[in-house]
């Protein structure tokens, strides 16, 4: 699941569906299923045979492509997914991931707004949206669907650095919304949650769920020489514009999963302050302060 940057269009009943930028089809997903805080009960019974064949394949393709590319931890934690076969239940995950972080899956109809989304990860809930791509979309789909967010971003919840870290996030986010600062740190959810490398076994891995769940993003970033790489700053990462349509520019690196929570121990709102003050930098632009990492 990511935030994004939304706004909400209200509809005739129920909540009002995220919606991104300019789009020519209506939000994808049931929102008149949802509660207030946008949460909704998994749909098991509506998944089809298709649908499962879907998840089965993305998983085993996926799963396939990870050694030499993904993070340890992540590759570690895949197997307490459960069922790769079929859509997992997600009372099932949570049977597991409670147990082992305080986390708990929660299914929502599709992307949300900040402030729900915040809500939730500061209270250790992970929305996962509920329904599945059309086997036309299997090799791209633009919104995340359920293979994006169970497959990509639940793995490392069972690792309590990951855990605190997002945990945090939501917590922070709480406090951006109250000081205009959303679009600030929701770049540096994009540049770590979504997208981030981090130094393991003398190279480069993702930890990233945007790219995990991706196949061609997984050896790009790793491998392609083309993308900047950058050691993570929040003052840089803040700054930075990303892409939402094809592969990232720039990459933040960090040294451990557990630097990311030490990064959010620090009071953020004079950060959010001097960056006002600041120009935004576009994807793959070289500052002058940049120490680009290079690869092997
Ligand atoms: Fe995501």
């Amino acid at each position: 699941m990511t935030s994004k940057h939304a706004r909400s269009a209200q509809p005739a009943t129920g909540v009002a569906p995220a919606v991104y930028g300019q789009s020519d089809r209506p939000p994808r997903g049931d929102y008149s299923r949802a509660a207030a805080d946008y949460t909704c009960a998994q749909d098991y019974a509506a998944y089809t045979e298709a649908d499962h064949d879907t998840y089965r394949r993305l998983y085993e393709r996926q799963s396939a492509l990870l050694p030499g590319l993904a993070s340890r931890h992540f590759i570690e934690a895949l197997p307490r997914l459960g069922a790769k076969e079929r859509i997992p239940r997600f009372d099932e995950v949570n049977e597991r991931l409670y147990r082992a972080t305080g986390w708990e899956i929660v299914g929502v109809p599709g992307l949300i707004p900040e402030v729900p989304f915040f809500s939730l990860l500061a209270n250790r809930k992970f929305p996962v949206t509920d329904w599945i791509r059309t086997p036309g979309e299997f090799e791209y789909i633009v919104e995340p669907d359920i293979f994006h967010d169970l497959f990509g971003h639940v793995p490392l919840l069972f690792n309590p650095a990951i855990a605190d870290y997002i945990q945090a996030y939501g917590q922070g986010g709480l406090r951006a919304a109250g000081l205009d600062a959303c679009e600030m740190l929701s770049r540096l959810y994009w540049y770590t949650i979504e997208f981030g490398l981090v130094r393991e076994d003398g190279g480069l891995r993702a930890y990233g769920a945007g790219i995990l769940s991706s196949s061609g993003e997984l050896a790009h970033c790793v491998q392609n020489p083309e993308p900047l790489r950058l050691p993570l700053t929040l003052e840089r990462a803040m700054r930075t514009l990303y892409k939402i349509d094809s592969y990232q520019q720039t990459y933040f690196v960090i040294d451990s999963l557990q630097q990311l929570f030490d990064f959010t121990t620090q009071d953020f709102a004079p950060l959010y302050a001097r960056l006002r003050n600041q120009p935004t930098v576009a994807a793959h632009t070289l500052e002058p302060a940049d120490k680009p990492i290079a690869i092997c």
